[in-house]
Parts: structure tokens; C-alpha cells; sequence
């Protein structure tokens, strides 16, 4: 059952369909300020991407082989390894992240949405960061036929835009 503090989360969720819309949302979400975690990160190809837009970045996989290899290509960036279902490992890891970016074989399409959004509800109640950008088309499309009622819209047609869960711009209202 939801409780207040749920509701009092700032976190906001950017789901992108494809790799390509994933690595987009670089420059337009990612600050100079930022401390990112990457969880699936393979062998580091958005971690790197990540990298010069913030402060810090870390990547991370459930697989010793890609972090190995991500270590490998990209020796200055930090690379963990860290299953996401852990999230006291990646408490563990002792950095006050604002940014999530979430990229997991198995977990973009919609037989796994609800397990998506637990995952994405337990790392906004406990690492609260600013935003976590996701790569699930399911998620997505799901998210595009969700309005948040507040109370206001006109019966009748919709009009462009008006009810957007976004500003149009991509990011969400605040
Ligand atoms: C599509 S690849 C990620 C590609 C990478 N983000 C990029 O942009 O190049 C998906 C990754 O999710 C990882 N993965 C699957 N289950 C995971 C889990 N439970 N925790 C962390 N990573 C996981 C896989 O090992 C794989 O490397």
C-alpha cells in the first residue's frame, strides 16, 4: 500500500524505448553537478558517454565478465560489479547519487513492467536521486497513455499537449 512519503518523492522516471533514445537523454538530464550510477552498463559504451557531461560516474553489471571488459576499454572510468535487485550493494557504494540511467536484458518488456516498477520505486526511496532515466519501450508506451488528473482539464477533446505528462520538452512538469 502507497504511503505519504511515496508520494513525497521527487524523483522523476525518463523512460526511453532504444539504446538510441537511452544515450539522447545525456546531454538534456545529465548536469555538470551530477554523481551517476549506471546499472547495466555491459562494457561501459553509455557509461563513457555519461562520463564528460558530470562529476562522477560509475558503472555497473550483474556480469564479472562485462565489467572485466569494461575495465579494459575505458581504464578511467570507475565500474563496479553490482546486481540490481541488490540495492544495499548499491548503497554500498557510499556516493549520494542524483542521476540513475537503468539499462537490463529482460526488464524492457511489458511481461516484466511490474517488476520494472518495483525496481524503479526502490531505488527512488532509497537512493533518492533527481531522476532515473530507463531504457523499457514498455514502460514508455505505458507512460504515454498515463495523464495525471488534476482536476482542471475540459471535458471533450484533447487538445495538443494539454494533458501531457510531459512539457513537451521531454522532461516531465514539476
Ligand atoms: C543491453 S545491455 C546494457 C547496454 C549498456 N547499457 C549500453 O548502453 O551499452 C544489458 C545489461 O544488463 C545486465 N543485467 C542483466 N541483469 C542485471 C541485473 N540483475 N543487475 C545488473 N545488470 C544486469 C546484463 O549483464 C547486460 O550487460
Amino acid at each position: 500500500m502507497a504511503n505519504e512519503k511515496q508520494f513525497r518523492l521527487k524523483t522523476k522516471f525518463v523512460a526511453t524505448r532504444n539504446v538510441k533514445e537511452y544515450r539522447e537523454t545525456i546531454p538534456r538530464w545529465v548536469t555538470k553537478d551530477d554523481v551517476v550510477l549506471e546499472i547495466g552498463c555491459e562494457w561501459g559504451t553509455t557509461t563513457v558517454q555519461i562520463a564528460p557531461f558530470c562529476k562522477e560516474v560509475i558503472g555497473t553489471d550483474v556480469s564479472a565478465e562485462c565489467i572485466e571488459r569494461a575495465r579494459q576499454k575505458h581504464p578511467e572510468v570507475r565500474f563496479e560489479v553490482l546486481d540490481a535487485f541488490d540495492v544495499r550493494a548499491a548503497v554500498a557504494l557510499d556516493k549520494q547519487f542524483t542521476k540513475v540511467y537503468i539499462d537490463m536484458s529482460g526488464l524492457s518488456g511489458y511481461r516484466s513492467l511490474l517488476d520494472l516498477i518495483a525496481l524503479l520505486n526502490m531505488y527512488a526511496t532509497v537512493l533518492r536521486p533527481e531522476a532515473i532515466i530507463v531504457k523499457s519501450g514498455a514502460l514508455k508506451h505505458f507512460a504515454s497513455h498515463c495523464v495525471a488528473w488534476r482536476g482542471e482539464a475540459p471535458v471533450g477533446p484533447r487538445r495538443a499537449g494539454a494533458d501531457d505528462a510531459s512539457d513537451g520538452e521531454g522532461r516531465p512538469h514539476s
